[in-house]
């Protein structure tokens, strides 16, 4: 596998020296110990619930030979710390069984952490799923904040307001609005949103970026979740429309004079920025 250094506007992949591969499997039984609420005891691997992202690929290595933040002991570590409630675990375990990605613990505590630093009132989600970014989002909101969040399957909606609801949120926390994002963002008001997280289809994120920019107020976010593509979009073997696109977003963000970017290597790895006053 060869590293991109760069996600340079020639998108020439130039390889990075060190291309040796990152072990991705975690060892269950030598994982790192992880904080629990009495003492540090647990071994991170085994602490780490499968949710689908990362706990799968850590714990247990799923032979997927990709490297991304979900493939490191740190991953697993990050994700173990942010321990989740029942009703987290409930909605991941939906998701899981519906076949749909969640944002794994890690990532969900950073949404979490970025939405009670803005004292987010108002926020967009695109990518619904079954509730569990959602969740996480309510949870920093500030207590009478509303969250609107499209889906094309409003079936998976409506077990995100069940999990809403069995997070203990009132009904009027959350809109769910069903429907393509790419219909429903221009209906959205503008620069009234502290923040927007796209979770949706990859392919449309270039366009998830310019609503963002005219849907957030100044010193709002962004946040674009799984921008690694499971390693695919650092490593210069892979050409595909997908990561061609996505490294079209890195580029994007990171080149705005309107943005102040970071790349987070948080599970598949969180893109966010700040709209600049
Ligand atoms: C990765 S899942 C979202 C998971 C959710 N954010 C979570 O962490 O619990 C992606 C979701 O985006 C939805 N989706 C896909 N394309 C979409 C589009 N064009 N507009 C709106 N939603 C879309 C899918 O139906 C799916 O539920």
């Amino acid at each position: 596998m060869q590293l991109l250094w760069s996600v340079g506007s020639d998108l020439s992949a130039e390889p990075c020296a060190c291309s040796a591969t990152r072990s991705t499997s975690v060892n269950a039984r030598t994982g790192p110990r992880v904080p629990t609420r009495s003492g540090y005891s647990r071994r991170a691997a085994q602490h780490a619930r499968p949710h689908g992202r990362s706990a799968h690929a850590t714990a247990h290595g799923d032979g997927r030979g990709t490297i991304s933040g979900n493939g490191h002991p740190a991953g697993a570590f990050a994700d173990a710390f942010a321990e989740e409630e029942n009703a987290l675990l409930r909605a991941r375990q939906r998701s899981r069984l519906a076949g749909v990605r969640a944002v794994s613990p890690a990532t969900g505590a950073t949404l979490r952490l970025l939405a009670a630093t803005a004292c987010a009132k108002v926020v967009v989600e695109i990518g619904t799923g079954l509730g569990v970014s959602g969740v996480h989002l309510l949870r920093g909101m500030r207590p009478d904040g509303v969250l609107t969040t499209v889906d094309t399957e409003p079936d998976r909606q409506q077990l995100a307001r069940e999990a809403f609801r069995e997070a203990g949120f009132a009904v009027n926390r959350a809109r769910c609005i069903p429907g393509r994002a790419a219909d429903v963002l221009p209906r959205l008001a503008d620069g009234g949103y502290d923040l927007v997280f796209c979770d949706g289809d990859r392919h449309e994120y270039m366009r998830y970026l310019a609503e963002s920019l005219r849907l957030l107020r100044p010193g709002g976010l962004v946040c674009f979740e799984g921008v690694f593509a499971h390693g695919r979009a650092m490593d210069a073997a892979y050409q595909d429309t997908e990561v061609r696109e996505l490294r079209e977003v890195l580029r994007a963000v990171r080149d705005s004079d309107a943005l102040v970017p970071v790349l987070l290597p948080t599970d598949d790895g969180l893109l966010c920025a700040v709209k600049r006053p």
